[in-house]
């Protein structure tokens, strides 16, 4: 077998064999394909696609790659929850807790942000001594005595995946739907969940920008869960506007906070409550009230006991920015827009995301929205706070909120968009 032939496969729109994808994969993660093979058959893949069975085989081979967890030894069913990544979408941060509360054990592989979208793991390292890097000893051990563990994944799992997401991260090639789902699917499979929830944002603050291509995106996921015995179900859930009212890593696990103590924005409640249905009927759960569990405190009382035991105080204080700046309505009516794309860039552009993997991120940046689309707003009223360490930042984020949002005249008629789409 040598890389050209299975580059010219592809290339000529043809179907790549289960042996061809065997031995690419493995070839690659060996270093005997050369990095420039691998991202020319990444982009031939991107430019014609793969059949379902070439997409459950090349999935097959990234999981063969590395180990596979094992949570048979617990004594509770595991659910797990994937979201193809938005802004301000800390729902993780609640749901875990939440869903550990109603009786299953939920292993939350979770990862950093890179680009305008946040990740799961900076925001739980702005809590002091939060510690992201877990044994797989260690993460069984908190799954075991919490009920929910939110850890990255060890180097050991999917490692096919790590050394080509980071590829097509710089080639152009992040975008072909066979690849997102084999590598999404791949880590999730080889964590060993027994079952899996897919949230998948539609939007302009996504990934899919249309309904379509997400929906294709979540049916191959689906697919691809099913073939390899994990329960996987999807929703499709908007993404056009933040989730909640902040943007930010210190500043999204205060207002995950508030959903755990019985309050915080309707959306981030109404979406955590989905999921947690979902993943506790993909778990066969079918006695528990997620509702209840959120305003009786004992998402809470998980909430505490796992972030004690990954080294971090629930009770230290969250970090806060350094300097702040207001955007303010620039006329009176109803707020029509506001722009998920916008709010991450302009949040990124502040300190909360990075630009390259070994970027530092800035605890206290980010965005907190005082308007939501649907509400009525008053000319010179805050509509925006922005924050970070480095005002010298505040410009540039400024120019990526040129155009966040609409304001239309009072009376005019508007539309939710409800956030389960589908
Ligand atoms: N997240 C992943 O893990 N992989 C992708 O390809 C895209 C998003």
């Amino acid at each position: 077998m040598d890389a050209i032939s299975v580059i010219r496969t592809k290339r000529d729109k043809g179907e790549l064999s289960p042996e061809q994808i065997d031995w690419v994969i493995d070839a690659y993660t060996r270093g005997e394909v050369a990095d420039e093979q691998m991202s020319a058959l990444a982009m031939a893949i991107l430019l014609n696609g793969m059949n379902r069975e070439e997409i459950s085989r090349w999935t097959a081979a990234m999981i063969a790659s590395g180990e596979r967890m094992d949570f048979s030894s617990l004594s509770r069913p595991t659910a797990d929850k994937h979201s193809t990544g938005g802004v301000g979408d800390k729902i993780t941060l609640p749901l875990a807790p939440l869903v550990a509360a109603c009786g299953a054990a939920v292993p939350q592989l979770s990862g950093r942000g890179l680009g305008h979208t946040g990740g799961t793991l900076d925001k739980l390292e702005s809590i002091p001594g939060w510690r992201a890097l877990l044994s797989n000893e260690e993460m069984l051990n908190v799954l075991d005595t919490a009920g929910a563990v939110i850890c990255a994944a060890g180097d050991g799992l999917a490692p096919a995946d790590k050394k080509l997401y980071a590829l097509r991260d710089v080639t152009g090639t992040v975008e072909a739907i066979p690849l997102i789902a084999s590598s999404i699917m791949s880590k999730k499979i080889a964590e060993g969940t027994g079952s899996l929830v897919l949230d998948v944002k539609v939007g302009s603050g996504a990934f899919m920008k249309n309904i379509d291509d997400a929906r294709e995106l979540a049916s191959t996921m689906v697919g691809l869960g099913t073939d390899h015995g994990v329960k996987t179900v999807a929703l499709l859930t908007d993404m056009s506007t933040p989730l909640g009212l902040t943007a930010g890593n210190a500043l999204e696990v205060r207002e995950s906070i508030e959903v755990l103590a019985g309050g915080g924005p309707q959306d981030v409640i109404d979406l955590t409550l989905a999921l947690a249905r979902e993943m506790l009927a993909a778990a066969g759960i079918e006695d528990a009230d997620p509702a209840k569990a959120l305003a009786d405190g004992s998402a809470m009382d998980v909430w505490r006991r796992m972030i004690t035991a990954q080294g971090g105080d629930p009770d230290a204080a969250l970090p806060v920015a350094r300097e702040q700046h207001h955007v303010t309505a620039p006329s009176t009516g109803i707020l029509t827009r506001l722009d998920a794309y916008d709010i991450g860039v302009a949040a990124w552009r502040l300190g909360a995301g990075r630009a390259r993997k070994e970027d530092p991120v800035q605890a206290g940046a980010g965005i907190e929205i005082h308007a939501k689309p649907g509400e009525p707003v008053t000319a010179g009223q805050r509509l925006l706070t922005l924050h970070t360490d480095t005002p010298e930042r505040f410009d540039y984020a400024l120019q990526a909120l040129t155009s966040a949002f609409d304001i239309a005249p009072t009376g005019t008629d508007y539309t939710p968009t409800p956030i389960v789409l589908d």
